[in-house]
């Protein structure tokens, strides 16, 4: 019985490429790269079945991880924040982008609490500027996170009010604030 892959080499070596190969030369180079390339996506799979079934990772990698988590939430806090500043200090208004940007504001500051949900204290490798103080002050993160929402949501409708450069830099008043009072309460500096 034919397999598929001899069909293959059988109906390649009848076209052009005969004069160059021999129908043997060719089959067995076929099925060795057919082999190889088999033995590649075999290789793959394990290899990502091995990434996938890895040891969990290690508290101080897992720490890392945390930090890198809830500072990737501040990051977008900061990207978001810089659209409506860059209006405020007089750059091109756009009511559309600024109110994108406060409707992200008041959903990332939502994640704030729960990104300081792992206690990461214990772990001095980790670089973080999180005061220890947030772990023994949970609630009074919650509450400043929860006031950075209420400023965005506020925000907004302050926007819709005055769509032009003055709303922007009323907002950005209201809301930059927001982020200062939790900075200079648990951020070192
Ligand atoms: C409820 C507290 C709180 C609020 C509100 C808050 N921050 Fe922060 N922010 C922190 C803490 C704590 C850190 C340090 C995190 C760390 O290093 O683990 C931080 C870190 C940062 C960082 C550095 C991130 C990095 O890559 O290390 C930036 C930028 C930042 N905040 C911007 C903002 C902006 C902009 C806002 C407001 C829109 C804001 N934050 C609101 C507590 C807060």
């Amino acid at each position: 019985m034919q397999t598929g892959i001899q069909q293959h080499g059988t109906i390649l070596t009848t076209g052009c490429c005969q004069e160059h190969f021999t129908g043997s030369f060719f089959r067995g180079n076929f099925m060795m790269k057919r082999i190889a390339f088999t033995g590649a996506v075999l290789l793959s799979s394990l290899m990502s079945f091995t990434v996938m079934a890895a040891a969990p990772l290690s508290p101080e990698e897992q720490a890392a991880a945390d930090v890198a988590t809830r500072q990737a939430v501040f990051k977008l806090l900061a990207f978001n924040n810089g659209i409506v500043g860059g209006m405020a200090r007089g750059g091109a208004f756009d009511a559309a982008a600024a109110k994108s940007a406060l409707e992200r504001i008041e959903m990332l500051s939502t994640m704030i609490p729960e990104v300081f949900g792992k206690d990461t204290r214990a772990f001095k490798g980790a670089k973080t500027a999180a005061s220890d103080t947030i772990w023994d002050g949970k609630a009074d993160l919650a509450k400043m996170a929860s006031d950075l929402g209420a400023a965005a949501k506020a925000a907004q409708a302050t926007l819709a009010a005055k769509p032009n450069a003055d709303g922007a830099k009323e907002v950005a008043a209201a809301v930059g604030p927001k982020c200062g009072a939790c900075h200079d309460r648990f951020r070192l500096k």
